[in-house]
Parts: C-alpha cells; sequence; structure tokens
C-alpha cells in the first residue's frame, strides 16, 4: 500500500477557534492508483491533499506512507520524501517568474540531494510534457497551459511516486485542459499514482475511483467503471 491514512483528523486553532477540518479520515490508495478527489468548496480537499503530501502534518491519526508510519519522521526526513518521491501541481502554477522553462524544471533537482546530470533530466522532463522546444523562454512569456505543462515537468523530474494535482485545470481553457488531462493519463498509465483534487465531474472521471469528501469526511469511495472514464487527446493549442 503506497498511501494509508487511518482516523486522520486536522484542526486549525486560531486563539479560541478551533475549526475542525479533517474528521476522521481513512483512505488507502495503492501504488498505480488514478484517483479524484471531490467535494464542494471549503470541504477540506486541499487540507486532504496537504497531508498526504507532507505540506502540513495532521492534529491525529496514523498516516503510512509506502508502509512506513511517518508520525515520529523529523521534518528532515519529511521534506525528504517530499521533495524526492511527490511531486505537486497546483492551480495557480506557482513558477518563478523572470525565470527560463529550463530552469523552472532544474529546481527540485537542487534540493534533492542527487547529483546526477541536472540540465539532462530537466530536458527530459519538458519533452515529455511536450516542450522540449520552449525551455529557454521566460516562464511569463508562455499561456497558461505551458506553465501548467512546464509545472508538471518540474513535479516529474524528481521521478516521483506520486503526483498531487489541485485543481490542475482551473484556471485553463478546455483545450490546455484537455492536453493537461491527456498528461496526466500517460503518466498514471506508465505506472504513476496520481491524486488529482477537483471539483469538476468531466475531470475526475479520467480517474479510476473518485473519493468525495464532505465537511471534512468520506462520504463516498466509487470505482469509475472503464466505459465511463473520460478520455483526453492532446490538442495543440495553436489548433
Ligand atoms: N490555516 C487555516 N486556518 C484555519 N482554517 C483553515 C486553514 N486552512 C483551511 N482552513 C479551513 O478549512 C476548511 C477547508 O479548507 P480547504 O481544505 O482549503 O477546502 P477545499 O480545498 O475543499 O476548498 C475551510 O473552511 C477553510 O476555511
Ligand atoms: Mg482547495
Amino acid at each position: 500500500m503506497l498511501i494509508e491514512l487511518k482516523n486522520i483528523i486536522k484542526n486549525y486553532v486560531n486563539g479560541d477557534v478551533v475549526t475542525r477540518v479533517l474528521r476522521g479520515i481513512n483512505l488507502r490508495i495503492e501504488e498505480g492508483e488514478f484517483v479524484a478527489i471531490m467535494g464542494p468548496s471549503g470541504s477540506g480537499k486541499s487540507t486532504l491533499m496537504h497531508t498526504i503530501g507532507f505540506l502540513d502534518r495532521p492534529t491525529s491519526g496514523a498516516y503510512l506512507f509506502d508502509g512506513e508510519n511517518t508520525e515520529n519522521f523529523t521534518d528532515d526526513e519529511l521534506a525528504k520524501i517530499r521533495n524526492n518521491r511527490i511531486g505537486f501541481v497546483f492551480q495557480s502554477f506557482n513558477l518563478l517568474p523572470r525565470t527560463s522553462v529550463l530552469d523552472n524544471v532544474m529546481l527540485p533537482l537542487l534540493y534533492s540531494g542527487t547529483k546526477i546530470s541536472y540540465e539532462n533530466r530537466a530536458k527530459k522532463a519538458l519533452e515529455a510534457v511536450g516542450l522540449g522546444e520552449r525551455m529557454d523562454y521566460m516562464s511569463n512569456q508562455i499561456s497558461g497551459g505551458q506553465k501548467q505543462r512546464v509545472a508538471i515537468a518540474r513535479a516529474l523530474v524528481c521521478d516521483p511516486k506520486v503526483i498531487f494535482a489541485d485543481e490542475p485545470t482551473g484556471n485553463l481553457d478546455s483545450k490546455s485542459g484537455a492536453t493537461v488531462m491527456n498528461i496526466l493519463e500517460k503518466l498514471n498509465k506508465d505506472g504513476r499514482t496520481i491524486i488529482l483534487v477537483t471539483h469538476d465531474m468531466q475531470v475526475a472521471l479520467h480517474a479510476n475511483r473518485i473519493v468525495t469528501i464532505r465537511d471534512g469526511e468520506i462520504i463516498s469511495d466509487v470505482l469509475v467503471p472503464e466505459k465511463d472514464r473520460v478520455h483526453s487527446k492532446e490538442v495543440k493549442e495553436d489548433e
């Protein structure tokens, strides 16, 4: 089992106010799955993703990653997992402006501790998302769809086991959204685990499993029958 959450609770405390955001989440995700997490705004999707992605620690409950209980891991150990085994893609791209596409993609390698050929790996990742030709562009000189593909290349460059994408198509037109979903599908076909947060059912139906949360609790967890899955083609943005 790649990810196993047992009764995960997350509270935010501000002064006297306690907000109970995750209220006992039990979830198991196997390597190679493509899981969509759905739910209304404010239901705790991003908080769940941050918890699973080690951007934040739960208030209580057990989290086993790849069979290891992560509770007593130090911040450094968690950062190591985050940098080497997890890739993140966010709605807002989060690229460094006035920095080349290639440098943006190389950045995680600088933190990863690996010494092998940063540039070649970054180029390969950019080729995998169809942007081999754009690596010398500045990140603010490319379209939104291309930015998100750079963000996917950056997420891929350390060869992570799992990719987390929080509303990756939320800021994109439908054509570039389709291209991004097409790339995520391909990565999943190659065996990578994908965990996707979305409130768009058409996007969620790319996954093989849909987990729905409401008010911090899982209210349904269903497999998507193969015949109902949506598949996106790559769409050239200048078409
Ligand atoms: N740092 C925080 N402090 C207090 N409340 C927070 C914090 N982060 C998120 N919340 C609250 O937790 C709830 C769930 O937020 P979030 O996980 O972002 O939901 P979603 O991604 O489903 O829209 C919201 O009510 C939000 O206001
Ligand atoms: Mg959110």
